[in-house]
């Protein structure tokens, strides 16, 4: 059966929903927005999670994805040790650096923040204790639809199996199922404004 939308994803299911899904958060009203960033932000610096980890590794959010800076700016304070992606046009290859200000970044290849390069070279993945991922779409089961360039599939095969990987987004960016591969990593937590979801459990 050809057609059955229940069928095996193909490459194609990925790239329409990634379209679609890029669509609708291009749509969403600056101040609905800010109302939302300001509420997951609130939510997932509440978490013990958060107040527990020493060493997190948090994207900076460009192309409308759900603002991270004041997560940042409250993990800074707490003392904790930041670092964000820098990613690599050559192999797709993500890289972590310290982050010490937001005040530090530079523009990197894809037109996104980045830190600067440290002269000790890239943080370990192991390092962190805490991954915040971003994406274009989740499941209530932690699957996830990022760009396509497999860089948080990558990284997140690198990561300490205690370290924690915390999906954020939106509520319209949950969504029923989603087409996966057998190297899609899933996120261990989702938080949007309207709380946390334990992936494991669904
Ligand atoms: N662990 C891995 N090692 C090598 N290649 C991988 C790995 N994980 C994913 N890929 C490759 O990355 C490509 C893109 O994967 P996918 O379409 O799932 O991207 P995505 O999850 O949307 O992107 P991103 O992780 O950058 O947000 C696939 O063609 C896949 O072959
Ligand atoms: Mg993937």
């Amino acid at each position: 059966m050809h057609d059955d939308p229940d069928s095996a994803p193909s490459f194609n299911d990925k790239r329409s929903l990634r379209a679609e899904m890029m669509a609708r958060r291009t749509a969403l009203a600056q101040p609905d927005r800010l109302a939302y960033d300001r509420r997951l932000a609130a939510i997932f610096c509440a978490q013990k999670f958060f107040r527990e980890a020493g060493t997190m590794l948090v994207y900076l959010a460009f192309r409308g994805e759900a603002a991270t800076d004041s997560i940042i700016e409250t993990a800074l304070l707490a003392g904790k040790r930041v670092a964000a992606p820098q990613a690599r046009r050559t192999g797709n290859i993500m890289q972590a650096f310290p982050l010490h200000s937001l005040l530090e970044v530079t523009m990197g290849e894809w037109g996104m923040r980045e830190p600067r390069a440290a002269a000790e070279g890239p943080m370990a993945p192991e390092a962190f204790d805490l991954i915040v991922v971003p994406g274009l779409a989740f499941t209530l089961r932690g699957d996830r639809l990022g760009y396509g360039g497999g860089y948080y599939d990558r990284y997140l095969s690198l990561i300490r199996p205690d370290a924690l990987s915390v999906g954020i987004g939106y509520e319209f960016q949950v969504l029923r199922r989603l087409p996966t591969e057998p190297f899609d990593r899933r996120v261990d937590r989702l938080v949007t404004p309207a709380g946390v979801i334990a992936c494991a459990d669904n």
